[in-house]
């Protein structure tokens, strides 16, 4: 079993956004992060970023159903039903991640329409909530 932590549009971008939201980690600094926990916990990861709509979509139809998927859709969330439905055709276990809380913002970031298949959401935890993720995956 692998675990695929799948980051959507602008993560690739998170040390230049606001550090008050997302605090100061940039994307390779978190990917390292959860690369040692994982390591450390001997676990399989892979990590894939896009800002493409499409690309995930292409990314999640190749992943077999015994692996695991931790996705941070970024903006997505809020209005992708193409990959709510790529993520609804892939079986294996999905957490969403949001590193904000995202119930504090906008109204739009309120609603994520792909949360609603996956198993659970953590939202506002940081990047911790990857390995959060990753945690319940193994248990
Ligand atoms: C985000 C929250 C989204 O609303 C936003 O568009 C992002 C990041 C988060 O991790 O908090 O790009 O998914």
């Amino acid at each position: 079993m692998k675990i695929h932590v799948i980051n959507g549009p602008n993560l690739n971008m998170l040390s230049k956004r606001d550090p008050n939201i997302y605090g100061t980690t940039g994307y390779e600094e978190m990917v390292k992060r959860i690369k040692n926990w994982c390591d450390e916990n001997g676990v399989d990861v892979d990590f894939f970023q896009s800002n493409h709509e499409g690309d995930i979509i292409d990314y999640i139809q190749k992943l077999p159903n015994d692996d695991a998927v931790v996705i941070n859709p970024g903006a997505f969330a809020h209005y992708s039903y193409a990959i709510r439905d790529a993520l609804e055709i892939f079986k294996g276990i999905k957490v969403e991640v949001h590193i904000s809380n995202v119930f504090k913002r906008e109204e739009f970031r309120t609603h994520s329409v792909t949360a609603a298949v996956c198993n659970g959401v953590i939202s506002g935890l940081g990047i911790e909530g990857y390995i959060l993720a990753a945690q319940f995956i193994l248990s």
